[in-house]
């Protein structure tokens, strides 16, 4: 793994946009796009730079199950808000959190990623070391599926809406094994309170506890940190 120490958020969102502009020099056609509040500043980079998208496809990790592109706590609303609407892309996919039938979804969407070999995945980190939304206990080489979310996860997320209650239980998400098919893979985590996670992920076994160790196993991984994120190692 290479590790990249900067200086804050915004330093990481340079550093990170740095990798994907020289991957689209290079030929990248295709990037695996995250939400929360870690990419954000990737995202304001890519929309303050004239690099053009227009050719570019975007597959994004995951979606709550019953939330739509209309509601505002989707993660299509949210790539719409902080991205797509600004910067065009040829095409985005983001699993359908409509669809209310499971099986039909992920089998849709697994064979999205595979129609369309992600170049660079951009990934951040949960606090319990998830990646997309494959939480502690997901195997390794899981493709896209169906997943409920641990109360960890509701937590951390519930700052996002009106009361926890309004958190969704279930999120569709490419699986950690689909995640791992990316040729190149750029995580960022800011903040004290992921240095535990990006700790075990770097220093700890590779185990299911700690989804995001699975990385270990990839060839070509660059973790971005802050001084903060990246003060247990
Ligand atoms: C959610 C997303 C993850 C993201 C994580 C951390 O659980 N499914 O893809 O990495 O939140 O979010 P934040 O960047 O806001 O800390």
């Amino acid at each position: 793994m290479n590790i990249i120490v900067v200086k804050d958020n915004a330093a990481g969102g340079k550093k990170a946009f740095e990798i994907i502009k020289n991957g689209i020099e290079n030929g990248a056609k295709v990037l695996g796009l995250a939400t929360g509040s870690t990419p954000i500043s990737l995202y304001n980079e890519m929309i303050a730079n004239d690099l053009d998208f227009s050719d570019i496809t975007s597959v994004n990790l995951d979606e709550y199950v019953g939330l739509g592109e209309d509601d505002d706590q989707s993660y299509r609303y949210f790539m719409n808000e902080h991205l797509f609407n600004k910067k065009p892309f040829k095409e985005t996919f983001v699993p359908d959190g409509k669809n209310p039938n499971a099986e039909e979804e992920t089998a849709r969407y697994e064979k999205i990623v595979d129609e369309h070999p992600i170049d660079i995945q951009i990934l951040g980190i949960g606090v319990n070391g998830h990646i997309g939304f494959n939480e502690p206990g997901s195997p390794l080489d899981g493709t896209t599926s169906k997943v409920a979310l641990t109360q960890s996860t509701i937590d951390a997320n519930a700052r996002f809406f009106a009361n926890e209650d309004d958190v969704p239980r279930f999120a569709y998400s490419m699986g950690i094994g689909s995640i791992m098919k990316g040729k190149k893979i750029v995580l960022m985590a800011y903040g004290e309170n992921k240095a535990d996670a990006v700790k075990e992920m770097v220093e700890g076994p590779v185990t299911t506890h700690l989804p995001a160790s699975a990385l270990q196993n990839h060839t070509d991984v660059t973790i971005i940190v802050d001084e903060a994120a990246a003060s247990k190692l």
